[in-house]
């Protein structure tokens, strides 16, 4: 059976101006245009402030628009947070949730990600929740264990393949240029997508992508790897030309 259509989706973190946003925005519009409609599902995901300049630039393409954190609540006294229906109404359809980032920086719990994943659909918008590993972690034997505790804890139960996407980030690979071997990522990939499968009734379907320093030179290897459809890129997808690079080497499904 073919595996779900691949993501590939940009995280472009606390990076760049107003100008460069809408400008690599134009950029991935073009060239997912000129790919035609058949290849990967894309999505960026710019910083809060830039959302309405990026989705002028994306408006008409078939590239999505997305958001790197939201918060569990529709409203209220949050001082600088930012709700999922305010995403949804700025455009959106997707939300990073978990990213290993926050869950570092901002001490998000399991707990935490899983509220804020529940948000996200109750506003209509698919999560994408991430999880991983330390390298102390797999160092020392405890990968799976770890993953399978976050999966546990941090996705909400009343998710499907419409709207959740998980993330398999290890903590070691971002930003470093270390990658997991195939066979690492596989193994990975094949416990979530177990896990998966035994919680949602469609969980064979749902998406799972690997993320951590997927560049031009690594990614189509790393996305032809069983049970990875897609990939979650952050340093790589700053600029069109290797972002392109990565969407070409997506499987076509
Ligand atoms: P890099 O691709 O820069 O390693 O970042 C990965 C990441 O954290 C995406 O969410």
């Amino acid at each position: 059976m073919p595996g779900p259509k691949p993501l590939i989706a940009g995280n472009w973190k606390m990076n760049g101006r107003l100008a460069d946003a809408a400008k690599l925005a134009g950029a991935v519009a073009a060239s997912v245009r000129a790919l035609g409609p058949d290849g990967a599902d894309v999505l960026v995901c710019p910083p809060f402030p830039h959302l309405g300049a990026v989705g002028q630039a994306l408006s008409g393409s078939r590239v999505h628009l997305g958001a790197q954190d939201c918060h569990a609540e529709a409203g209220g006294a949050f001082t600088g947070d930012v709700a999922a229906e305010m995403l949804k109404d700025a455009g959106c359809s997707f939300v990073l949730v978990g990213h290993s980032e926050r869950r570092a920086l901002h001490a998000e719990t399991d707990g935490v990600v899983q509220a804020k994943a529940r948000a996200a659909l109750r506003a209509g918008l698919t999560a994408i929740v991430c999880v991983g590993e330390t390298l102390s972690e797999r160092d020392g034997g405890r990968t799976l264990a770890v993953v399978a505790g976050q999966l546990a804890g941090s996705l909400p139960d009343d998710a499907n393949a419409g709207n959740l996407v998980v993330a398999y980030e290890p903590v070691w690979a971002i930003g470093t240029g270390r990658t997991p071997t195939t066979a690492q990522v596989a193994e990975v990939h094949g416990a979530i997508r177990a896990g998966l499968s035994g919680r949602f009734k469609d969980g064979a379907k749902l998406r799972i992508l690997y993320g951590g320093s997927v560049n031009a030179l690594n990614a189509a290897e790393l996305l032809a790897v069983a049970d990875v459809d897609g990939a979650l890129v952050g340093g790589a997808s700053l600029r069109a030309d290797t972002f392109e690079t990565i969407i070409k080497a997506a499987p076509r499904r």
